[in-house]
């Protein structure tokens, strides 16, 4: 895509939109924003396609806008993946240590990392990614790095996300079909949480919670490890979706009274006058107040607040998150919604929009770009050597690679 300077692409392929950015990063490590596309999405449902045709047209809608800004033409994109099929677990794996005079090397870390990996996968399933969290070194545990510890046998802890392979190829052959090569595909609350958090944060233990169109994923972080990953399949969309039942609205307009005078908590809201819904159909309709739009939105949020607390403290986290949540995508515009969040799961909550990133000022102030931004970086981090190597069908296996290489 270039010649010795350092730019590559990210796609988020989002349920409401697809968002192309491509940045450079300079010798001095600063990344920029050289260029951004934005398209509204088709074709996908909940994070998965649904229409392939209809998906590649709208990448390669939101790649032209891109290429157009920043005059390059993107040849691979490093992608996000979600949806409802996604599953993530923790899994370990002990082996002998091969020298017990040397200690561990790096070559039991990523056999124990491998061995870790081992899991048995129903076939339609493949892991996306192998986090590396801790090691064990005989009943030393929770080291993170073990090289040169003297030992007999080592345990490596992985985080392990997995697809279903199916969904997985829709994805990267919508990806192919627009004309773009996929250098690696990414799990977008991941990458979201390279766009956001901070490095404190995640030490202390965090929520990073994406709230898009379709689906709300989150990841929980507690000693710079991911402990959780989960998607829940509510997402901004279902809200639309209740104030166009409940308020008798068209999509497009109950989408614009949610973004225009939304409110995620009823006692904020206005009196109980009615509101004007600028190019609605049925003009004279009773009982669209302000009260009742956010009696909606209130309860809407308020399951998704508690669906993720019940999950966080089946799951043994909840008492384990030192700083917040940190709320994220377009859902987090919604006025009101840290109040509400902070109430419902008696956390501290706080919007976060993209860090570490110079460029065009709206997009680093705006939590829909995310997960974009948090690809590109992800990109960055990775060997430079695979910036210009444009993958085949490797992309996903490389994931899991890339993340070995890294961490283990
Ligand atoms: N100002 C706002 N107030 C309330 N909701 C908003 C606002 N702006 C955007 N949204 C909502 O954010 C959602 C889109 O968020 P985002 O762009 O992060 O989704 P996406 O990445 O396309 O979807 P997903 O991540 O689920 O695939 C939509 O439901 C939209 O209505
Ligand atoms: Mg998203």
């Amino acid at each position: 895509m270039t010649g010795t300077r350092n730019i590559i692409a990210g796609l988020d392929v989002g349920t409401t939109k697809i968002c192309v950015i491509v940045a450079e990063r300079a010798d001095n490590g600063d990344i920029r924003i050289l260029g951004v596309g934005l398209h509204p999405s088709r074709g996908l449902r909940k994070g998965e396609v649904v229409n392939i045709n209809q998906t590649a047209e709208s990448i390669r809608a939101a790649v032209d806008k891109a290429e157009n800004i920043c005059e390059f033409e993107i040849g691979s994109v490093y992608a996000g993946i979600a949806g409802g099929h996604i599953e993530s677990f923790n899994s370990r794996a002990v082996i002998p240590i091969a020298n017990a005079v040397l200690g561990v090397t790096e070559k039991d870390m990523i056999r124990a990392g491998k061995a870790a990996q081992t899991v048995a996968l129903p076939r339609d399933r493949e892991i996306i990614h192998t986090i590396p969290q801790a090691f064990s070194v005989d009943s030393h545990r929770g080291i993170l790095n073990p090289e040169g510890k003297q030992g007999i046998r080592l345990e490596a802890q992985v985080h392990l996300i997995t697809g279903r392979v199916a969904a997985l190829q829709d994805i990267i052959n919508c990806i192919r079909q627009a004309g773009l090569d996929v250098s690696d595909i990414v799990l977008q609350q991941l990458a979201s949480s390279l766009a956001v958090l901070r490095k404190e944060e995640q030490e202390a233990g965090v929520v990073l919670v994406d709230i898009g169109g379709g689906t709300t994923d989150y990841v929980f972080f507690r000693d710079e490890i991911v402990h959780h990953t989960r998607i829940i399949s509510v997402g901004g969309d279902h809200l639309t979706n209740d104030i166009s039942l409940g308020m008798r609205l068209l999509i497009p307009q109950a989408e614009e009274l949610k973004k225009r005078d939304g409110q995620a908590l009823c006692e904020l809201a206005g009196d109980n006058s009615e509101l004007s819904v600028p190019g609605a159909l049925y003009r004279h309709a009773p009982g669209r107040t302000h009260q009742k739009l956010c009696r909606i939105i209130e309860a809407r949020m308020t399951e998704l607040f508690q669906l993720l607390r019940d999950d966080l403290e089946a799951e043994g986290h909840f008492n384990l998150i030192g700083s917040g949540l940190v709320l994220t995508g377009g859902g987090s515009l919604l006025k009101g919604i840290d109040i509400l969040a902070a109430r419902v799961t008696g956390l501290p909550v706080r919007i976060g929009t993209p860090t570490g990133i110079s460029g065009l000022r709206e997009v680093i102030d705006n939590p829909i770009y995310s997960t974009t931004v948090g690809l590109v970086k992800y990109g960055f981090s990775m060997d430079s050597s695979h910036h210009s190597v444009i993958t085949g069908s490797g992309g996903m296996l490389r994931g899991v690679k890339n993340l070995i290489d890294r961490y283990l």
